[in-house]
């Protein structure tokens, strides 16, 4: 019998390559999306891509009637839902300066409705998308999970809400499990080329608007600060390939079914740093396209460099990033080169 998981957010970036990587593991995913950052045509991707049907429903995860119903559906088909990997959220950090309540509503509230269903249905693990952006100014680098957690914006600090609900949630039953995966950079897209990521409006992230201004869609990049106590003056980050990213969350659910109950947090990230020009020089000799390039002022918020300790994840979930810089620019350039416009 086939092991379900429900997928909150599973049309999303990282949510469809992880879709990818449970279908080729034999489990059978379930979607919820709201399809507020995303589209269906993603699934219609994934499901060319991979030769299997996706089950999904449109709709909101502080639904609570659309959840029971998926968790009912599940049961009715004979294979009820033994995990869910919690993706759907929002996240861009300036938008939460400017619209916190937004924020918490989405990410916080949407997990306390989850939480509640997850009760109703006895569905006992869960993995949640967390974000090395809850740790804050690094005291010491590599940052390893006991690192203080200590947000500098509301988007981070509703990571961290949200982690500490699951652990007095996993206290409260000793049948409980929660991991929480803390993503440094994921960037590039799958290597068919089929599915990647399609940010609406002008890129938040650097990997992305590097595409974008090989493509021709933007004149240059804007390089926020070369004056960083770093090699080369600009912000340095463990940037991971997002099929190493979605193949964490497949060994997650593999720890939370076989490893005694609690709550868990790991680092999923390299264990490596790149800076901005290296990242841009990665790019133009991977893929023979020229990124121009201005330097401009530090952006507010930005920490000067950050990494990850992935040990943990590495022992305990099996898990490793295998992927090259290069492999996340061939890969990332494919996509957008294949999909000039995205999903469209
Ligand atoms: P994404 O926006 O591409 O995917 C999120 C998906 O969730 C989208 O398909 C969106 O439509 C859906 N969604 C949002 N709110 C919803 C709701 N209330 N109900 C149902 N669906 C909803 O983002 P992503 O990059 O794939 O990120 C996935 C998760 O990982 C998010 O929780 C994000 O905060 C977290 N994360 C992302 C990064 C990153 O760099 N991309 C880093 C760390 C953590
Ligand atoms: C990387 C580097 C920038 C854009 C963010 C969130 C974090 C997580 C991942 C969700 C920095 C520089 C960027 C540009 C640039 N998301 N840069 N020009 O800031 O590490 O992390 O995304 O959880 O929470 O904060 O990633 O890609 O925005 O920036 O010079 O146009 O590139 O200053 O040094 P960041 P990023």
């Amino acid at each position: 019998m086939k092991t379900s998981v429900l997928v909150t957010g599973g049309a999303g970036y990282i949510g469809s390559h992880t879709l990818v990587e449970f279908l080729a593991a034999g489990y059978h995913p379930i979607v919820l999306d709201n399809f507020c950052n995303s589209s269906p045509g993603v699934l219609r991707r994934v499901e060319a891509l991979t030769g299997r049907s996706v089950t999904w429903r449109e709709g909101d995860v502080r639904d609570a009637s659309v959840l029971d119903a998926l968790f009912s559906l599940a049961r009715e088909q004979g294979a009820p839902v033994e995990c869910v990997v919690h993706f759907a959220g929002l996240k861009a950090v300036g938008e939460s300066v400017a619209k916190p309540l937004d924020y918490y509503d989405n990410n916080v509230y949407g997990s306390i409705v989850l939480l509640q269903a997850m009760e109703r249905a006895q569905v006992r693990r869960i993995v949640f998308s967390s974000s090395a952006t809850v740790y804050g100014e690094p005291r010491s680098l590599p940052y390893t999970e006991d690192h203080p957690l200590a947000p500098t914006n509301p988007y981070g600090r509703t990571k961290a809400m949200v982690e500490a609900m699951l652990a007095d949630w996993c206290a409260a039953d000793p049948g409980r499990t929660a991991v929480n995966l803390r993503y440094f950079n994921p960037i590039g897209a799958h290597a068919s080329g089929q599915i990647g990521e399609s940010p609406r409006g002008t890129p938040n992230n650097l990997f992305p608007y590097i595409t974008q201004v090989a493509i021709g869609k933007r004149e240059k990049l804007l390089v926020f600060g070369n004056d960083y106590p770093t090699p080369d003056g600009t912000g340095v980050r463990d940037y991971l390939h997002v099929s190493d990213l979605a193949d964490g969350h497949v060994k997650a659910v593999e720890y939370a079914r076989r490893a005694r109950p609690g709550c868990f947090a790991f680092n999923l990230g390299t264990g490596r740093g790149t800076s901005v020009l290296e990242l841009v020089k990665a790019f133009e000799s991977t893929t023979g396209r020229t990124v121009p390039y201005e330097i401009l002022g530090r952006r507010p918020g930005d920490v000067a460099q950050m990494w990850a300790d992935p040990s943990a994840a590495n022992e305990l979930l099996g898990w490793r990033a295998s992927r090259s810089i290069e492999d996340m620019c061939r890969d990332g350039w494919r996509w957008q080169s294949q999909n000039p416009d995205g999903y469209v």
